[in-house]
């Protein structure tokens, strides 16, 4: 049976709701519910990270600290979690040492923007684990936009208050609120709601495709990353949802020497930390993926669903020749990525079925990988064009070449012409590179948006070709690159 209220953890005490509409998002809750105004609202889309919050879960028994766009997550993906916003840090009068480093560095001037960098600074000095330098900070301060401070104060008192471990009141009572973490999770079902009306949160593969089967219809949620815009800028209204956030098979990343499975429900921050040890190229664009507060609570199935064709995870894993697997009830097929998407936002899925793991082949020590993601600002921005390659070359000859695109058709597709062109021939033959980069006019029709014109998408494209061929025949990345790449490691 089903447990039929929501529960989580709230300043010490378990919060327990048995109705709610089932798009209510974690801001509405806290600004119109609870009455915590603390936390902002400011583009409600997961941009400016004004409505940042910490949601604290227990991992493989760690207690972990994410930064969450509540503006865009829903309620029922706190079940089992503590959700830690602005007002709960500072004891009493004193404030939490990240809110008083921004005071004694002036890090705030409206202060608009200001609870929320003090979550995501919060989230940071949680994860101290002995280093803290610029970039980590910036990193973190990725989705946060503030538009009167500038961020020097903000990045000076950020090194200051998360130079050293925590040692805050989270910190001191850490073993109580795991304890009390471990005690909600019952590893049931959640269904709040009816069979007409529902949040469903099943924990089993097993319970997700009967659910699924017995509503097909029902809207399949992740990270909500794009599913909450749909509900706060579509105001889309969705009568049953079925989040994949419980459903602890689909969180799994499986290694084996041959291949990296990971499930669908597995997040674009533990994603990098494994295929970003593929190359550097992958790991600096999953960096520039979204933000931190976008990659924790985002999936690599939720990437793929959503079929965008300016998705970046797509056009890399097809490059790298991932395979797909879905399920239906019990019946479970796998395919090549790239098969899955079949016009623009239409993909082979029917209904009632979902994805469960994509299988990623390890890259061997023949292998040469170029990634380039093309947008208007490096951190935080949607593709204009992603260009992802794999070759695989024996004694500088091609004996195999991937290349596909994200931001240069309806669907991510690969590129079959140019593909051609490059198998079988000498890498260093400096006429293949542009032979190579013309053979896209025959593979790709850019169009023409807000983001970029399609002349401007198909220049970029075949420049980016062109440059990765170079760097893999061997021209040094620091004539190619303002910063250079590092050595290519397979692992
Ligand atoms: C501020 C911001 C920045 C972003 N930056 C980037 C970026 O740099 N690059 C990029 O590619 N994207 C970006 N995105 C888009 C989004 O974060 C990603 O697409 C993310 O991977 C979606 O994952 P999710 O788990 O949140 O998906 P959800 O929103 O939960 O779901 C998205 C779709 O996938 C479906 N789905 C989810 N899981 C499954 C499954 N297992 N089987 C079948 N269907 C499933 C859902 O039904 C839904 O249709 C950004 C979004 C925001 C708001
Ligand atoms: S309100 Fe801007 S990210 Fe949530
Ligand atoms: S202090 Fe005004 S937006 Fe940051």
């Amino acid at each position: 049976m089903p447990r039929r209220v929501l529960r989580f953890l709230r300043r010490g005490r378990v919060i327990s709701l048995s109705g709610f509409a089932p798009t209510t998002t974690i801001l509405d809750w806290l600004r119109l519910d609870e009455r915590s105004t603390g936390t902002k609202e400011g583009c409600a889309e997961g941009d400016c990270g004004a409505c940042t919050v910490v949601v604290a879960r227990l991992r493989d028994g760690q207690l972990v600290h994410e930064p969450v766009n509540a503006c865009i997550a829903l309620l029922g993906s706190l079940d089992g979690a503590e959700l830690i916003t602005v007002e709960d840090l500072a004891e009493g009068d004193t404030l939490h040492p990240v809110q008083e480093a921004m005071v004694q560095h002036h890090g705030a001037q409206c202060g608009f923007c200001t609870p929320g960098i003090v979550m995501s600074l919060f989230a940071l000095h949680h994860a101290h684990d002995g280093e803290m330098d610029r970039s980590r900070v910036e990193n973190a301060l990725a989705g946060n936009l503030c538009r009167c401070t500038g961020y020097k104060p903000i990045i000076a008192a950020a090194l200051e208050s998360c130079a050293r471990p925590a040692e805050d009141r989270f910190a001191r009572t850490a073993s109580e609120r795991i304890a009390a973490l471990a005690a909600m999770n019952d590893g049931r079902p959640l269904l709040v709601g009816d069979d007409n009306r529902f949040f469903a949160a099943p924990t089993t593969c097993d319970g997700l495709a009967d659910l699924l089967l017995r509503h097909p219809d029902a809207q399949l949620v992740a990270g909500a990353t794009d599913v909450g815009l749909w509900i706060t800028k579509g105001l889309r209204r969705f009568d049953q949802m079925i989040t994949l956030q419980r459903v602890t098979d689909l969180a799994l990343i499986e290694t084996n020497e041959d291949e990296i499975c990971m499930g669908a429900a597995v997040s674009l921050a533990d994603a990098a930390s494994i295929l970003g040890q593929f190359d550097d190229d992958l790991e600096i664009m999953l960096d520039r993926f979204g933000s931190q507060q976008i990659r924790s609570a985002g999936t690599v199935g939720g990437n793929i669903g959503n079929g965008s064709p300016i998705g970046d995870l797509a056009p890399c894993l097809i490059a790298l020749g991932a395979t797909l697997e879905l399920r239906r009830g019990e019946a479970i097929r796998s395919l090549p990525l790239e098969d899955f998407f079949l016009a623009y936002r239409k993909q082979d899925r029917a209904p009632g079925e979902f994805i469960t793991r994509i299988i990623v082949p390890r890259p061997g020590p023949q292998d040469l990988i170029r990634i380039t993601k093309i947008s208007k600002r490096r951190d935080e921005d949607i593709s204009s064009m992603l260009m992802a390659l794999r070759l695989t070359v024996d004694e500088g000859r091609i004996a195999m070449a991937r290349l596909a695109f994200g931001g240069m058709a309806g669907i991510p597709c690969r590129a079959p012409a140019a593909e051609g062109v490059l198998k079988g021939q000498l890498l260093a033959d400096a006429a293949l590179w542009r032979r190579t980069a013309a053979a896209l006019a025959e593979d790709l029709q850019p169009l023409s948006d807000l983001r970029a014109s399609a002349d401007y998408r198909m220049q970029v494209a075949q420049n980016s070709v062109i440059k990765a061929l170079a760097e893999m025949a061997g021209i040094p990345s620091h004539l190619t690159r303002i910063v250079p790449r590092r050595e290519t490691r397979h692992v």
